[in-house]
């Protein structure tokens, strides 16, 4: 093991680089680097109208299936573990240790009993009946059938909780006694103290200031749960950097537990591994509803954690239409966003390559979004791989479109979701006047959206601005 005063040297060269952008606060470029333009794709279409199953050139199945086949963490040109040479010894332990895991019939039996006692799984997929009714009552009575994989009811709320019992499971097999996770809205914070209390491990969170200030209901179960809740400057790509910087100072007894599908492999292929429970069962329920495979996924998109969660079962069924949903914001033409996979370029950042908003000089853009969980300057490697194969395809929904889906769920069928999981619903009024009656179509439920209520109540004043259902 790498001595401190080594890991502090690089850790200090590699992640606590702070410069100024001129634009706004002192940001942490974890070496960040610009791709030559050749590899810049054509713009997103607006919503593309299409029937579910395109056909897709033979290769990225095959860059697919060679991806599972060997865990490699690279997805076509993205992931990597883009890192100070003090940290991959700790990286390859971590990754030898996981791959042991998931062929380790102990471990897979203790994953899937906390999963069912102690998350609640299996989660419901719900037929949403009248959300479903009212889509068709707007559209000539056509309209596919809407179903909703109901995650926010996981114990915590969240899907988070999937992956949060997976990695705290692994940092108790490696020996290690501390957690460190990042959040913005809490629901990785909160999954990630409640697993932590349950199997004694040390957890410390954390969070930017601004956002500990508008979440403090889950500031204080984080704490009453025994977490160290750690206020950072900036944003929440900060809090994550000073994540990675908590667990580089101290690899010897610290696991650093990320929420989101980004960082250097294995991260990203571990949170996909544990959250891919999500599509596993929906693919089981689908079977028992209805007696065969939804035609439609839809997902909200931060960095791919639920999303992939959905997919990843299904990435080799073509005729299943992939449809991932980043936040616009106030208007993906406005510059306030956080539509990575819309806007952003190829480069490096946390440790892996993927599509990041970044300026000319390869400067992070500030993301924006009325979600807390979706303002994270990236996407994970994998979502960037199923971008440019072709296989997912993937549009915005503003702050304002969002908004409405909330209070829609909530009027139509009592369901409070999170905002981040509202941006998925948010895509529906473009994506269902397009498909056909008996389209079965799921929409993932990621999170509970009582940590929101003052959010929508300060953007929406007495609620008057959303006037329909
Ligand atoms: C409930 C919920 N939904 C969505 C997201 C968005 O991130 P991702 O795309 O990684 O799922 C998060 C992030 O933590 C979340 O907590």
């Amino acid at each position: 093991m790498a001595s401190t005063s080594t890991i502090q040297g690089a850790i200090s060269r590699c992640l606590t680089d702070r410069r100024r952008n001129g634009k706004g606060p002192v940001v942490a470029q974890a070496a960040v680097t610009k791709e030559i333009s050749r590899w810049k794709l054509p713009e997103l279409p607006t919503l593309v109208i299409t029937t579910a199953t395109e056909p897709l050139t033979k290769r990225p199945i095959e860059i697919i299936e060679e991806n599972d086949k060997f865990n490699s963490g690279k997805f076509g040109r993205f992931g990597g573990k883009f890192v100070p040479e003090t940290l991959t010894a700790s990286l390859s332990q971590l990754e030898a240790e996981f791959n042991r895991a998931l062929h380790d019939q102990v471990f897979q039996e203790e994953l899937a009993t906390l999963l069912r006692d102690y998350a609640g799984r299996d989660t419901p997929l719900f037929y949403a009946e009248r959300l479903t009714e009212y889509y068709k009552s707007n559209n000539n009575g056509e309209g596919p059938e809407i179903y909703l994989k109901r995650e926010d009811l996981n114990h915590g709320g969240s899907h988070q909780m999937n992956n949060a019992i997976g990695q705290a499971l692994l940092a108790k097999r490696m020996g290690l006694k501390r957690v460190v996770t990042a959040t913005a809205a809490g629901q990785t914070g909160l999954a990630t103290a409640a697993v932590c209390a349950k199997l004694g491990l040390e957890c410390t969170v954390y969070m930017a200031a601004k956002d500990k200030e508008k979440q403090s209901s889950m500031v204080r179960l984080m704490k009453l749960l025994g977490a160290q809740v750690e206020a950072v400057e900036g944003g929440f790509k900060d809090a994550t950097s000073e994540a990675i910087r908590g667990w580089a100072n101290d690899l010897d007894s610290s696991y650093f537990l990320t929420g989101l599908a980004i960082g250097p492999h294995p991260c990203p292929t571990m949170v996909r591994e544990f959250q891919s429970v999500i599509g596993k069962e929906t693919r089981r329920q689908a079977m028992e509803k209805w007696g065969g495979k939804p035609d439609v996924l839809v997902a909200s998109v931060g960095t791919g954690s639920s999303a992939l969660g959905l997919f990843h079962e299904f990435l080799q069924d073509i005729d299943v239409r992939l449809v991932g949903v980043e936040a616009a914001g106030s208007g993906l033409d406005t510059g306030k966003h956080s539509s990575s996979l819309a806007k952003g370029e190829v480069g490096v950042y946390h440790g892996a390559m993927s599509y990041l908003l970044q300026d000319e000089d390869g400067q992070i853009i500030i993301p924006h979004s009325i979600a807390p969980e979706l303002e994270y300057p990236g996407v994970g490697p994998e979502l960037s791989f199923l971008k440019d194969s072709g296989r997912a395809e993937f549009h915005s929904v503003t702050d304002e479109e969002a908004l409405n889906a909330y209070q829609r769920l909530c009027k139509l069928e009592g369901i409070f979701i999170s905002l981040e999981a509202a941006h998925a619903l948010g895509i529906l009024d473009k994506l269902v006047p397009t498909l056909k009656s008996g389209t079965k179509l799921v929409v993932n439920c990621s999170g509970r959206g009582d940590k929101d209520v003052d959010i929508v109540f300060e953007h929406r004043g007495c609620l008057e601005a959303f006037s329909g259902l």
